[in-house]
């Protein structure tokens, strides 16, 4: 007869796993780090199969799956954070299957996007597979019915976000190209970034763009639910950090080859030099 280990309760010393393709979770990260300082992370990326945006979904779930057991196990987190749209708009019922510690997604900013709005004319800028996922389409139907939704697929921002962290040049003419299709529509007011390493271009977005407009991520969403997950008595909103200050090396994992630039961009949010991974 199989002898099975009772599962020992979480620790607080435990760290909080943030998944994502690439270096998009951090800023995820940026929000978490300010709403619950001292909280100990964990950072995972599947850079071997990034960008997600563009591979097919039944490969993609079986991936993701496989990464973060992997990562939860090498981490020992208490709780995972899918810190990817194109990874919780497809992966979240698996993982939640597959898991034993809860497990918090990031989905498009769609509701606060459309209560933002004034002229009713919102963009979604997001991988080729969030755009058109059934996931996205719910959430439009259900909190931006009576809006225009302008779905525009950047996956090469993706690459642009990976090159800012890693401290190389950007491409404007790529920047260009990608946020074009919004300018379309003239009434457009806000944008939301479906894709966690958007909103670590927005400082450059926002110069680039030719009129003032919003831009909304989930960030500061995904680190208040993420305080309530580890606290559910906290008031929702209060601050559930227990300790002051940034951890200054928390541990991370790729399961690709990390090079120099990004070992210090992961330096820069805290982490120490990405251990491989094996999946
Ligand atoms: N950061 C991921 C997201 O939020 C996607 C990047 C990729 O295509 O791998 O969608």
């Amino acid at each position: 007869m199989p002898v099975s280990t009772p599962p020992t309760e979480p620790s607080t010393t435990d760290p909080v796993l943030i998944f994502d393709s690439g270096v998009g979770g951090l800023s995820v990260v940026r929000a978490l780090r300010a709403q619950l300082p001292g909280v100990p992370l964990a950072y995972v990326c599947d850079n071997a199969a990034l960008p997600y945006g563009t591979k097919a979904d039944d490969w993609l779930v079986a991936r993701i799956v496989a990464v973060c057991a992997a990562a939860v196990a090498a981490s020992g987190a208490r709780a995972l954070v899918v810190a990817c749209n194109t990874a919780s708009t497809l992966a979240l019922e698996a993982l939640r299957e597959r898991l034993v510690i809860p497990v918090v997604g990031t989905v498009p900013a769609i509701k606060p996007a459309a209560a933002l709005s004034r002229s009713g004319v919102i963009g979604l800028l997001a991988t080729s597979a969030t755009v058109c996922r059934p996931y996205t389409d719910r959430l439009i139907a259900d909190f931006a019915a009576g809006h225009i939704v302008q779905r525009v697929a950047a996956d090469t921002l993706v690459a642009q976000a990976e090159r800012l962290i890693a401290g190389e040049p950007l491409d404007p003419d790529a920047l260009d190209r990608a946020l074009a299709p919004l300018w379309a529509e003239e009434r457009l007011d806000t944008v939301v970034l479906g894709c966690t390493h958007f909103p670590l271009l927005s400082d450059v977005l926002a110069e680039r763009a030719p009129r003032p407009v919003h831009w909304v991520d989930s960030g500061a969403a995904i680190a208040r639910r993420v305080a309530q997950v580890l606290d559910p008595s906290a008031p929702a909103g209060n601050n559930a950090g227990t300790n002051a200050g940034t951890n200054a090396s928390d541990p991370a994992w790729a399961t690709g080859p990390v090079s120099p630039g990004l070992t210090r961009g992961f330096a820069g949010f805290g982490f120490g030099a990405p251990r491989s991974l094996l999946v």
